[in-house]
């Protein structure tokens, strides 16, 4: 494979955390490689670098040492607003705890990376409108996050991360609020609106229900990819 058909290739990637006594290393040399065309899961038990690592891959953190790339591109090689535009218009993120903006309504949290990137907010709001419609959210698209549910809330993160058609979605812990026919749902709709054979999707997850929409499996445990399998009998293994 050319290194444009990987959309994303982690060499020895090194993280840690604070100094001296209170150091925390969260990556300790990984490599990982994910694939233009597949939806890449993660998993390993809690603390293990999950987190860490994807905010790497998505530059929202840097990292000590090692390299990473998306689509060939090594975004600590950019300046800020080369990054920040790059970003923006190639990878979106879903967060743990969603990080919606509290005074914005769903429809509008969900347009705003179509308003970053050129759109009037009224088409920008209509099109969040509509892809929460297909989210099941038809008729909370004016609510503010706070009167949402969890699983609602948790619906319009996801929904703000692929509006855009970026090339690349981070998901971390997608469905850990939402009940199992809706994550089933949820993810269906994931792969439907935003994988093809240019795109990639890597979701960190522990939901095993959720495991059979993965093309792939990466094993994580004390911040570094223990295997990769096709499936989660191999996983288990
Ligand atoms: N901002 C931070 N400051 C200090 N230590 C941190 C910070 N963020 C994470 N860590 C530590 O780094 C390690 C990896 O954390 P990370 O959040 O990447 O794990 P995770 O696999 O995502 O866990 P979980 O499944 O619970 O979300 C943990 O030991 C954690 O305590
Ligand atoms: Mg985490």
């Amino acid at each position: 494979m050319t290194q444009e058909e990987f959309a994303v290739t982690c060499k020895e990637l090194i993280k840690s955390y604070g100094h001296g006594e209170t150091k925390i290393t969260a990556l300790r040399g990984v490599n990982l490689e994910v694939r233009s065309g597949e939806m890449m899961m993660l998993a390993g038990p809690s603390g293990c670098g999950k987190t860490t690592l994807i905010s790497v891959i998505a530059s929202i953190l840097n990292q000590d040492n090692g390299e990473c790339k998306v689509y060939g591109h090594d975004l600590n090689h950019m300046s800020k607003t080369e990054r920040i535009a790059f970003r923006s218009k190639n990878i979106g993120f879903v967060f743990q705890a969603f990080n919606l903006f509290p005074s914005l309504t769903a429809a509008e949290n969900v347009a705003i990376p179509l308003v970053i990137g050129g759109m009037d907010i009224k088409e920008a709001t209509q099109k969040g409108c509509e892809l929460l419609n297909e989210m099941g959210l038809g008729d909370r698209v004016s609510d503010v996050p706070a009167d949402l549910s969890g699983g609602q809330q948790q619906r319009v993160a996801i929904a703000r991360a692929m509006i855009h058609g970026p090339r690349l979605i981070v998901c971390d812990e997608p469905t850990s609020a939402l009940d199992g026919h809706t994550g089933q749902k949820i993810m269906e709709l994931i792969k439907k609106v935003a994988l093809d054979e240019t795109r990639a999707i890597i979701v960190v997850t522990h939901d095993s229900r959720i495991f059979s929409f993965a093309d792939r499996i990466a094993k994580m445990e004390d911040g570094q990819i223990l295997k990769v399998v096709n499936s989660y009998e191999e996983f288990e293994d």
